[in-house]
């Protein structure tokens, strides 16, 4: 087990952002997306075309993405919830896009107020409309594990909707443990449900740490054969239509990770730990992630 080259999808300037009480310029955030560029990360998902009175903190995506600097070779992908988001989108230059559903339908109903169904409805036209613009287009399921309204989700209902995601034409699916109650073993229950139906090679893991979970799921995960994980800089984050739901692992720590297992990111550690001082920094507390902290400490020292 070594050797591999692992895809790290960084969500920091999304999924870290989007529940951040305190209003972020969009210089911030574009100064967030260019030193995480310059740390590495090749795929960087910049921001989401959501409606603002539902995400108040995203409202500034069409002017993010009008200022930001594309450098060659790194994607910035944004969330498209419905056809309205990714036509937002694309006038404003979006080369790919994700699309989000969830495996619970309570969950559905309170993150994007429509059933599961009539979500993978909704998403129809959007890749439609992507395939004539050449857009990609990377699809999420939430509550993978468990749902904060539900309880747990089966592994079977996952997989049912990471297939139907698949088959509407989704490079990627993305398995979000939105709230982190996962465990190395519950993730694995549901990796082989969800593998049986999409190439593991098309999976993408996406974990949320609110129990400390996390970088033992992605241990578990990269050993059952995933080989893109999604992260935040600093573990930055959250979910505002999971209540209590922390951030996602932190980018630092999946690296630190990664290359204990002799697995290539392509990302530099120390300038990464740079940017998650500076943008912990900047929303006025410590970094969340271990790593960054005992690097900080060790220079210190
Ligand atoms: P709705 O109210 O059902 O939409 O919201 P609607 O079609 O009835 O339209 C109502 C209003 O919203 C209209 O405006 C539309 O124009 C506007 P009004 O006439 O009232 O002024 N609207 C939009 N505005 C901007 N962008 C759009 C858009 N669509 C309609 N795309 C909607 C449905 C999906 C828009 C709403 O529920 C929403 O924006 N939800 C966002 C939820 C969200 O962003 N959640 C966080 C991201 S998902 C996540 O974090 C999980 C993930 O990380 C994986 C994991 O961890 O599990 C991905
Ligand atoms: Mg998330």
């Amino acid at each position: 087990m070594s050797g591999h080259q692992v895809r790290i999808v960084e969500v920091g300037p999304r999924d870290g952002l989007q529940n951040e009480k305190q209003p972020l310029s969009t210089d911030v955030k574009l100064e967030l997306i260019e030193r995480l560029a310059g740390a590495g990360l090749r795929d960087i998902e910049a921001t989401a075309f959501v409606s603002p009175k539902w995400v108040p903190q995203m409202a500034d995506h069409a002017e993010l993405m009008r200022r930001l600097p594309r450098r060659p070779g790194v994607s910035y992908p944004v969330l498209t919830p419905n056809l309205k988001g990714f036509e937002a989108a694309l006038e404003v230059g979006a080369t790919e896009v994700a699309v989000f559903a969830a495996a619970s339908e309570t969950f559905s109903q309170k993150n994007i107020n429509c059933s599961v169904a009539e979500s993978l409805q909704r998403f129809e036209p959007v890749m439609e409309a992507a395939r004539i613009a050449g857009v990609k287009v990377r699809g999420y399921v939430s509550c993978v594990v468990a749902c904060p309204y539900e309880g747990p989700v089966a592994p079977a209902r996952v997989a049912e909707v990471a297939a139907r995601l698949h088959g509407m034409g989704c490079y990627e699916v993305s398995l979000g443990d939105t709230i982190g109650t996962g465990t190395p073993a519950s993730v694995t229950a549901m990796l082989e449900a969800v593998a049986a139906r999409v190439p593991v090679g098309q999976l993408a893991g996406h974990y949320h740490d609110t129990w400390g979970m996390a970088v033992a799921n992605v241990a578990a995960s990269y050993a059952f054969g995933l080989r893109v994980f999604d992260a935040s800089v600093s573990g930055l984050g959250g979910c505002p239509y999971a209540k209590g739901a922390s951030g996602n692992v932190a980018t630092e720590d999946v690296v630190y990770l990664l290359r204990g297992l002799g697995a290539d990111t392509g990302i530099d550690l120390d300038r990464l730990a740079e940017v998650s001082a500076w943008i912990s920094g900047v929303l006025g507390r410590e970094p969340g992630s271990k790593v960054t902290r005992a690097l900080r400490a060790a220079c210190a020292g």
